[in-house]
This record gives C-alpha cells, sequence and structure tokens, in this order.
C-alpha cells in the first residue's frame, strides 16, 4: 500500500484514489470471466475437453498420488490433507482439496482428472486423458529427487515414454499422436531444489551462488523441454518460482525470527524466474510449432499474501494445518494440535502448499495466461 504511486496514467477512470484500486481489478476479474464464457462456449461446442489430454510432471505442487506408492516419508496421503476433496479423501495431494491443476483441468473440459502414473487408476482407457507423473519433493535436479527418494524428473520422462507406448497399445497410433501432440503439457519445479536442497546443504551454497544454482536448473529445464518436444509434445506450460520467502515453512526456517517474507528467497525466486523467461524465449526461437508459457504464480500469489482480503482471505502467515508454522507432510497429520477448523479463509493449506480456495484463484490466473495454449 505504500507504493502509493503504482500507475497514475491508468486508462480512462479519473476517480479517487481508493476507487482507483478498484476499477483495474473487476477489469481482471470481467476478462476472466469472459475467458472462462469462451472456453466454455468452445468447450461445449466440440461436447468434449478443449485439449485431447494433460501430462503433468514435477512436484508436489502437482503430484496427485504418486508418492502413494514410493519408499519416502514426503507423503499427503492421511487426513486432514484431503478432507475437502471429494468424499473427503486423502488422495496424495498437498492440499485440503484441489490442487491449481484440477481447476486446470476441469477448465479445459476434461471429464476426470489425469490419474497418478503409479497409482491403480492409471490403466486402460484411465490413461488417454493424460496422466500425472508428478512426485512430491523432486525438482529440476535428480538429486533434489533423491534426497527424498521422490521420481526425478528424469524418471518422470521415461515413465512418461512408457506411458506412450501404452497409449499406442491402447487406443492405437493414430488416436496415440493426436494426444500427444494435443495435449498440454504441466511442468511444477524449482521450489523443493532451493527450499528442501539448496538453502538447507551448505555444500552446495560453498559451491555455488543462488544466481549459479538457477542456471544448473534452467538447463535441466531445458533439456526436458527438448527431450519433451522431442517426444512429440507441443503445448507446455511451466511455472515459475512462487513468492518461496512467504512459505510459512520458509519464514520460521530461514527468517530468524522475524515474521516477514524473506527478502533474498524472493528476490532468488524473481531472478531465476527472469532466466526462466528467457530461456523459455529461446526455446520457442528454436521450435517454431512449440507452444510454450511460463505461468507467472509468483505475482499471484504474493498479491494473495499481500492483500488477503482483496480476494476474501484473512490468513496469510499461518497456514491451516497445525501450528502453521512448520508442519507438512507427515507433520501435517490429525494428531497435529491446532488445525483449523475451516480452511476457506487461509491462503496455505500446510506451511508450503496453498488450500483449495488459493488454488482456484492461481488457477484463473492460469487460465488466463495459458490462451496461447489452446488456440
Ligand atoms: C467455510 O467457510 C466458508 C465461508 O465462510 C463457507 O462458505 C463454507 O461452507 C465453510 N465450510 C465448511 C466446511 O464449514
Amino acid at each position: 500500500m505504500a507504493s502509493s504511486s503504482r500507475n497514475s496514467s491508468s486508462s480512462c477512470s479519473s476517480s479517487s484514489s481508493s476507487s482507483k484500486r478498484v476499477a483495474p481489478m473487476s477489469t481482471t476479474m470481467l476478462v476472466l470471466v469472459m475467458a472462462q464464457v469462451l472456453v466454455l462456449i468452445v468447450g461445449l461446442s466440440h461436447g468434449q475437453g478443449l485439449v485431447p489430454g494433460v501430462m503433468i510432471f514435477g512436484d508436489s505442487v502437482v503430484d496427485a498420488g504418486n508418492n502413494n506408492n514410493l519408499d519416502t516419508f514426503v507423503k499427503a496421503n492421511f487426513p486432514p490433507y484431503g478432507r475437502d476433496f471429494s468424499n473427503h479423501y486423502p488422495t496424495g495431494r498437498f492440499c485440503n482439496g484441489k490442487l491449481a491443476t484440477d481447476f486446470t483441468v476441469e477448465n479445459l473440459g476434461l471429464s476426470t482428472y489425469p490419474p497418478a502414473y503409479l497409482s491403480q487408476d492409471a490403466q486402460g482407457k484411465n490413461l488417454l486423458n493424460g496422466a500425472n507423473f508428478a512426485s512430491a519433493a523432486s525438482g529440476y535436479l535428480d538429486r533434489t529427487a533423491n534426497l527424498y527418494r521422490a521420481i526425478s524428473l528424469s524418471q518422470q520422462l521415461q515413465f512418461y515414454k512408457e506411458y506412450q507406448s501404452k497409449v499406442v497399445g491402447i487406443a492405437g497410433r493414430a488416436k496415440a499422436a493426436a494426444l500427444i501432440s494435443g495435449a498440454i503439457y504441466i511442468l511444477s519445479a524449482g521450489s523443493s531444489d532451493y527450499v528442501q536442497n539448496y538453502y538447507i546443504n551448505p555444500l552446495l551454497r560453498g559451491t555455488y551462488t543462488s544466481d549459479q544454482f538457477g542456471d544448473l536448473l534452467l538447463q535441466s529445464f531445458n533439456s526436458f523441454a527438448e527431450n519433451l518436444y522431442n517426444l512429440g509434445a507441443r503445448r507446455i506450460g511451466v511455472t515459475s518460482l512462487p513468492p518461496m520467502g512467504c512459505l510459512p515453512a520458509a519464514i520460521t526456517l530461514f527468517g530468524a525470527g522475524r515474521n516477514d517474507c524473506i527478502v533474498y528467497l524472493n528476490n532468488d525466486a524473481i531472478t531465476f524466474n527472469k532466466k526462466l523467461n528467457a530461456v523459455s524465449e529461446a526455446l520457442k526461437k528454436r521450435h517454431s510449432d512449440l507452444k510454450l508459457v511460463v505461468f507467472d504464480i509468483y505475482n499471484p500469489l504474493l498479491d494473495l499474501i499481500k492483500n488477503p482480503q482483496n480476494s476474501g482471505f484473512f490468513e496469510a502467515r499461518k497456514a491451516c494445518c497445525g501450528t502453521g508454522t512448520i508442519e507438512t507432510s507427515l507433520l501435517c497429520n490429525v494428531r497435529s494440535p491446532g488445525t483449523c477448523s475451516n480452511a476457506t479463509g487461509y491462503v496455505f493449506w500446510d506451511s508450503v502448499h496453498p488450500t483449495e480456495a488459493a488454488n482456484k484463484v492461481l488457477s484463473d490466473t492460469i487460465l488466463l495466461q495459458g490462451i496461447d495454449l489452446i488456440s
């Protein structure tokens, strides 16, 4: 709020400063509603989804249950996780309810969520809407995943190759080819590399500056995207880093007792995100038939955290689960004292992951930013 000189030359309205804040918001809302209507109309007129499927890769932000089947302690397949999901069922999603990508899949008009590839559901016709290869605690670097016995990005790509041949077997070559080239590929990674690896590993920090570490991650992103492209992907959406310094766990662990977002972590995210955009532009230049969008989740999430009340939230520092300052995964369980009774006013569900309500807001911005992918 202190930055009063926001953008005084904003289009047409010459109103007071208080309504000036409202005007751009409602324009955004209007565009949002229009985009959703457009999506619905187009989707309905085809009688099916806007795209044939969604393939999901990366970390806990998008994992829909692959870690349930792994020998790792990074899991979320027990209450209170999933308590607001359909049937109040803990699926392994790191959330009380739906992930942002669940809303995205719904917005695209697909009838079912792409199944977690390692789950029982991932067979037969269930595979024809796409699949989810993501694994909590995974990241751009295979060694981040290996630290937590998660599925590395390289292994996720191997599973995806295996998936392709399964789909050919189930649906035939032509249908498989249409699915592979028409599907949207979503990647969420990088937070684990920083928060669960770099920042807690003195050896890594001694070897690389955070900037150099980011370059390492981006090399991995670049080859992952090239590999996906070579396997037939033509529509890729990659999420930016979130404001890592505002994650409740990060404030607790790295905040030196202060209660504010940690500036250097957020700056690392900003630096990384700029380079992610540059690498993505270069990828698009190399492949003119590749649609590639970087979903900015940094700014929408920061906005929720800084001004929760603007979007109907009241708590952005403490998560709902437990004390809300440190608990995630095993530490967020039915015996954690203090868990809130209704998560809708909270931005964070556990100390690292947004609530379903916040994920809804994020998915709305993803929808707007991702129009290019479905056009
Ligand atoms: C939580 O609160 C919201 C808003 O006040 C309300 O709409 C919703 O029904 C509540 N959910 C539960 C499970 O009580």
